[in-house]
């Protein structure tokens, strides 16, 4: 029997969601997550997934995990410390270090997972961690599981950030302090001002995270925004997931090998929880090896959003202050954004909506994610779509 206080309580939220406009539907897909998709039938263009390169439906990936499969099963069998690590886990590790020009790497079976792990390894209730406001929610959770004082830092204000790690470390009340940022905000497509964060951590000793999800692949010729400045023996923590760019599933975080053998010992989805299968830990291999290989992906990536940005720009569209493929249509009000998502999905355009409690209430938007996988066709398609959608809503 339901508790009758779950139910009043599932039922009453779920109500409010749907009544403010917060309530998110689910979409199945048929079929693989590719530049195009279909959703119930019907193709759209996909301007919804984080696959920036394509490689989630990439011949190549799919032979080496398809092998991986003959080879080695279907799963890792159990934790690593307590069943032996696979030679295919230590090659993707060996590989993304090469990769990241780190000393060494460890991997874990997702990005939202890495930030439970790794933070929480090293951060605990005598420390304070100075994090931005925009930062991704598994920052946010992970620095919560950490029991540290988080001190929330203005988005991207360097001001704030200095004055703010002055005051935690003269105040003498913390064991280490600890400065966490996305590299590239998820949500805006802005770029994180890590030479200035090196700079403030330097003078006061901070531990210096860096979360770079939605860089790796993107910036940096592909090994991410750390590598973008050139400073990846300034960085202490470059976190990646392996579900974005790499179009697999997974994470990782690259640093100085004593950190990487500290989080092999004490980070717990490490030591609790079985690691990623033989055929995402092959297809993650060779997705890396086809970047270190070629930038050729990564360039016709930044060629596609320049080109969808420009046309959804000309047309009057608020694309924010994006400096990287991310492309927000910003519309505001939720009801709103979510209609226009709607109209444009009926069009022929999958760009989902994206409202509090992802973005600050009053700052609902529809996500572009352009990708390597798009030709120009499909693009010009989309643009023609929000224009005709804008128009008819009077957005511009
Ligand atoms: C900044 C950031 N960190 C971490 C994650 C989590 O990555 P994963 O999907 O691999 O769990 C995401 C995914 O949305 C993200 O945007």
């Amino acid at each position: 029997m339901t508790s009758k206080v779950l139910h009043s309580f599932l039922e009453e939220n779920i109500m409010d969601l749907k009544e403010r406009g917060l309530y998110n539907e689910i979409d199945p897909v048929q079929g693989a997550n590719g530049p195009t998709i279909n959703i119930n039938g019907k193709e759209l263009i996909n301007l919804s997934s984080n696959n920036y390169l394509g490689l989630a439906t990439d011949e190549r990936l799919k032979e080496v995990a398809k092998n991986a499969v003959d080879s080695h099963g279907v799963g890792a069998g159990a934790v690593r410390t307590i069943n032996g690590t696979l030679d295919l886990h230590i090659k993707l590790e060996e590989k993304l270090a090469e990769f990241k020009g780190t000393e060494a790497v460890i991997s874990y079976q997702s990005g939202f997972n890495c930030n439970m792990a790794a933070i929480s390894a090293v951060m605990d209730k005598n420390d304070a961690i100075l994090s931005d406001e925009l930062n991704h929610a598994s920052i946010i959770d992970g620095c919560r599981l950490s029991k540290a004082k988080i001190i929330r830092v203005n988005h991207s204000d360097m001001e704030d950030l200095r004055n703010k790690a002055k005051e935690a470390v003269e105040s003498g009340q913390y064991n280490k302090v600890m400065v966490i940022t996305d590299g590239v905000f998820s949500m805006d497509g802005d770029v994180a001002k890590i030479p200035e964060i090196v700079e403030i951590a330097e003078e006061f000793d901070l531990i210096t995270y860096v979360d770079d999800a939605h860089g790796s692949g993107v910036l940096g010729k592909g090994a991410g925004t750390v590598k973008h400045f050139g400073l990846q023996d300034k960085v202490d923590f470059q976190m990646g997931t392996l579900s974005k760019a790499i179009g697999v599933i997974g994470g990782y975080v690259a640093g100085k090998a004593e950190l990487i053998d500290w989080l092999k010992v004490r980070s717990r989805p490490f030591l609790f929880s079985t690691a990623v299968s033989p055929a995402d830990a092959a297809a993650s291999t060779k997705a890396v090896d086809l970047l270190i290989e070629s930038t050729e992906l990564n360039e016709k990536l930044w060629q596609n959003s320049d080109y969808l940005k420009e046309g959804l720009k000309n047309l009057g569209f608020d694309i924010g202050n994006s400096e990287t493929p991310i492309t927000p249509c910003v519309i505001g009000d939720e009801n709103d954004t979510q209609k226009f998502s709607k109209r444009l999905n009926e069009e022929g355009v999958y760009a989902k909506s994206i409202v509090f409690p992802t973005v600050p209430r009053g700052a609902g938007r529809v996500r572009n994610m352009p990708t390597a996988a798009h030709t120009k066709e499909m693009l010009d398609k989309a643009i023609e779509i929000y224009k005709k959608v804008g128009k008819e809503m009077g957005l511009i």
